[in-house]
């Protein structure tokens, strides 16, 4: 349990003891500014207003009841009814000593683990990737990996765009070019060849038509489409691995359950949805009337899942996925990593799920909504000449930024340990950058703010991570050799050490918020908590006494450690030297 928590059912104890109900939350918080304690226990003020009397004499109640244990040094009542809460330090110190020794640092595994299926990435295999998937790719690969890091089954689901009419047009053209070259070499380059085909559909006579007939025989089963459509879908998802691979994302092939996977399960749902009177027939295309997102005037919000023609709709696949990957899947718990623009799409989905009871009220159905890139003009993101901007460019471009930035600054290492440190700052700094803004934001673009040495940026984090494990080596000292117990004398020393101790509840709030940035922020703050404790403190300083070495290299050891994990999980890497 974590420490907020922990703290928290001790306060709930001591309420209850004073007579206080027990749905009166404590409401403990980490304390916003010093000197009013490591946290503060809030609730006594809602507590009073509840059962009518003084806030400042049912916080000193409180108080009395309080079995402060191990955990707490002492507490004070401050304004109209705050508790300020001082931790121990011994308590501190013996906390922080056990959790370096913890492979996990004393994060515990989650009690309750949970399916937790996560849709992420999702890009149209159509065209090569490009930024509109960069931000659904960090954030959910982010959430899978602290997911999994708390002891959650995470199942990835690629939702890739592999089926649509755009694949008639596309396999015409393919088609046609394997009687001069190999599928491989006609799809070097998708963006270019979608344009090509698109020209073809746009101008050539008779070439719409037979893009057509290549619609109809893929959605009937021919099986020369079909092997035409396999290959391409093959050779566009190497595409994206290639993009994977160079961003550290966790997604496999084995994660791939793109749209097509849903075909055969679309018109027995529809028809289903029709027989059970969920759906109904309107102007020859069938519709989900959702009373439960009526407008103003009480208009019920349509959902099309049949079009006129016949045919299915990105809608329809979203309901089917659903079902799937509630009963299939067996999911506690339902994530969608996609743009906020989405958002009407997914509600309808979620609202039309639920009305047919497709899954049990237990399984939640979340949207991880994110804004949209934006470059330095204020409009989205865009090449110069206002193409959309293909990722596998835009991180060449970042390693190739970083690696310049690294050998300017260490002209001393060698051309491979450059261009190393390049990719993984360059990556990291891309990777970051996304993470770190408020995820329902529109985000600015900007090389040179993500690529600072300054600020809460990778860069600075990676960098903090070195310049802590090279006192190791200045010193000569293995981590795992240190001993004594953790002193916490000093006021920088306390504040680190509360710090430290507190991200097991930051990743705690990351999992059920999927806010990825508050764990940036918390790294951030750790390594200031680590700069103003370095400053304060000396470590390998003449004067400074055994015991207190071992201490502060203790917390040292642990301030990389919480870095380099914190940083994993958000798919950053560290260095040992930079
Ligand atoms: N392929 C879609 C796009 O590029 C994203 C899919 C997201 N997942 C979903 N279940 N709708 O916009």
């Amino acid at each position: 349990m974590n420490i907020r928590q922990q703290l928290n059912d001790i306060f709930q104890a001591a309420m209850i003891a004073a007579g206080i109900p027990a749905d009166c939350s404590p409401a403990v918080a980490p304390a916003k500014k010093a000197g009013f304690g490591d946290y503060q226990a809030n609730g006594a003020m809602a507590a009073a207003k509840k059962v009518g009397t003084n806030p400042r004499e049912l916080a000193a109640k409180i108080v009395d009841n309080l079995d402060k244990g191990e955990m707490i040094e002492k507490v004070e009542i401050a304004g109209p009814g705050f508790i300020n809460i001082h931790l121990s330090e011994a308590w501190l110190g013996k906390t922080l000593a056990a959790a370096r020794t913890d492979e996990h640092l004393n994060v515990e595994q989650v009690t309750d683990p949970q399916t937790v299926v996560l849709d992420y990435s999702a890009p149209n295999l159509a065209k090569e990737m490009h930024v509109g998937h960069l931000r659904s790719t960090i954030i959910g690969d982010a959430l899978a990996r602290l997911l999994e890091f708390q002891g959650h089954t995470v199942i990835r689901q690629n939702h890739m765009g592999d089926w649509g009419t755009q694949f008639g047009m596309l396999l015409a053209h393919l088609s046609d070019q394997m009687e001069k070259q190999d599928a491989e070499v006609a799809l070097a380059d998708l963006e270019q060849f979608y344009r090509e085909a698109k020209i073809r559909f746009d101008e050539e006579e008779g070439f719409a038509d037979r893009a057509r007939e290549y619609v109809v025989k893929l959605q009937g089963g021919d099986p020369e489409c079909l092997k035409l459509w396999k290959q391409f879908i093959d050779i566009s998802i190497s595409h994206s691995e290639e993009i994977y691979e160079k961003l550290n994302v966790t997604l496999t092939r084995s994660d791939v359950y793109g749209e097509s996977r849903y075909n055969d399960d679309l018109p027995v749902l529809v028809q289903e949805l029709l027989d059970r009177g969920i759906a109904v027939e309107d102007q020859g295309a069938v519709v989900v009337f959702l009373e439960e997102m009526a407008d103003k005037e009480g208009n019920p919000s349509p959902m099309i899942i049949r079009k006129r023609g016949g045919g299915y709709l990105y809608a329809t696949t979203d309901l089917a996925a659903i079902r799937y990957r509630a009963n299939q899947l067996k999911a506690d718990r339902i994530l969608i990593v996609v743009d906020a623009r989405q958002s009407l799409h997914l509600q309808q989905a979620f609202t039309a799920a639920r009305k047919a009871s497709f899954l049990p009220e237990s399984v939640t159905l979340e949207h991880c909504a994110f804004g949209t890139m934006m470059g330095e003009d204020g409009k989205p993101f865009k090449t110069r000449t206002g193409g959309t901007v293909k990722l596998a460019a835009l991180l060449d471009e970042a390693v190739e930024r970083a690696t310049a930035l690294v050998a300017a600054k260490n002209p001393e290492l060698s051309q491979e340990q450059q261009a190393e440190i390049g990719r993984v700052v360059g990556i990291g700094a891309v990777k970051y950058a996304d993470l770190s803004k408020t995820r329902t934001n529109d985000y600015v673009f900007n090389w040179d703010s993500m690529l600072a040495f300054e600020g809460n940026t990778a860069p600075y984090l990676q960098y903090a991570y070195t310049r802590v494990r090279s006192i190791f080596r200045r010193a000569g000292i293995d981590p795992s050799a240190l001993t004594g117990t953790i002193e916490l004398g000093t006021d920088a020393e306390r504040a680190l050490a509360i710090k430290l101790n507190q991200f097991g509840e930051v990743l705690d709030q990351v999992a059920k918020d999927t806010f990825p940035h508050v764990l940036c922020t918390y790294l951030y703050d750790l390594a200031s908590a680590y700069m103003a404790f370095y400053e304060a403190c000396p470590v390998l300083k003449e004067g400074v006494t055994e015991e207190q070495k071992q201490s502060r290299l203790q917390l040292c050891d642990m301030v990389a450690r919480t870095l380099s994990t914190g940083l994993g999980l958000l798919g950053i890497e560290v260095l040992e030297q930079m």
